[in-house]
């Protein structure tokens, strides 16, 4: 049986990625390294993780991903801060001009809500039809140092006024879709946020390509 080190710790990404890729007949095997994302894009970050664990896992397929909200009126910001962006300083042009190297040190729901309360901030003097944003994750394969391929999903909506909803995690709160007839996608179940999400699209891409060119 072919195996697959997935650079994420996360046990939410690693049944996900399981849940694709086992079923097909390979092994999958997490791995947890400190990366310092220094990408300024998704794309970027997803590739930057999947090269630094290829470096310490030659010779095995490894596979990265990254994951945020883009609002693009913001200078695409929060994009690749989505996890710390309460934490990032940002001039008047929204340039972001520090990052905080430190690790978490609360727990993530703490994170989610000053990310939100932040993301608010910013999007009050915006007229609503300019508040367009998507959801973007990428997944990146490497091997021996060198990407073979990149997945990318997007689910696209805009900003809300207001938080609403309490499914969900991360901005699902703040987050209408463009199918959710102006629900936020906390105010939805899982199933049907997940039914045309940013994950689901690239994860099947990600698992087409494996099949095709990953003997199992
Ligand atoms: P990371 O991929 O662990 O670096 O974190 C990405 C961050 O983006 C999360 O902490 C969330 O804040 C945000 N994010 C990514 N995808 C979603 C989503 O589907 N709903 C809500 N927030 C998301």
């Amino acid at each position: 049986m072919s195996k697959i080190i997935i650079g994420t710790s996360n046990p939410g990404k690693i049944r996900e990625i399981a849940s694709i890729l086992s079923p097909l007949g390979y092994e999958i095997e997490p791995h947890a390294l400190d990366v310092y994302e220094t990408g300024k894009t998704i794309k970027d970050n997803a590739i930057i993780k999947a090269k630094a664990y290829s470096n310490v896992f030659p010779d095995t397929y490894v596979i990265a991903e990254d994951s945020g909200l883009v609002v693009p009126k913001l200078n695409n910001l929060p994009g690749p801060y989505s996890a710390r962006f309460h934490e990032i300083t940002i001039d008047d042009n929204l340039n972001v001009i520090n990052v905080p190297h430190e690790e978490f040190t609360t727990d993530k729901s703490e994170h989610d809500k000053l990310n939100n309360e932040k993301l608010l901030k910013y999007i009050k003097d915006i007229p609503f039809n300019e508040r367009a944003a998507y959801f973007e994750v990428c997944f990146a394969i490497a091997k021996n140092g060198i990407i073979q391929e990149t997945f990318s999903g997007y689910s696209y909506g805009y900003i809300s006024d207001e938080l609403r909803g309490t499914n969900g995690f991360g901005y699902d709160p703040l987050f209408i879709g463009e199918n959710t007839f102006g629900k936020t996608y906390a105010e939805l179940d899982s199933a049907r946020k997940n039914l045309k999400s940013h994950r689901k699209q690239a994860l099947k891409q990600l698992g087409l390509w494996v099949s095709q060119n990953i003997e199992n």
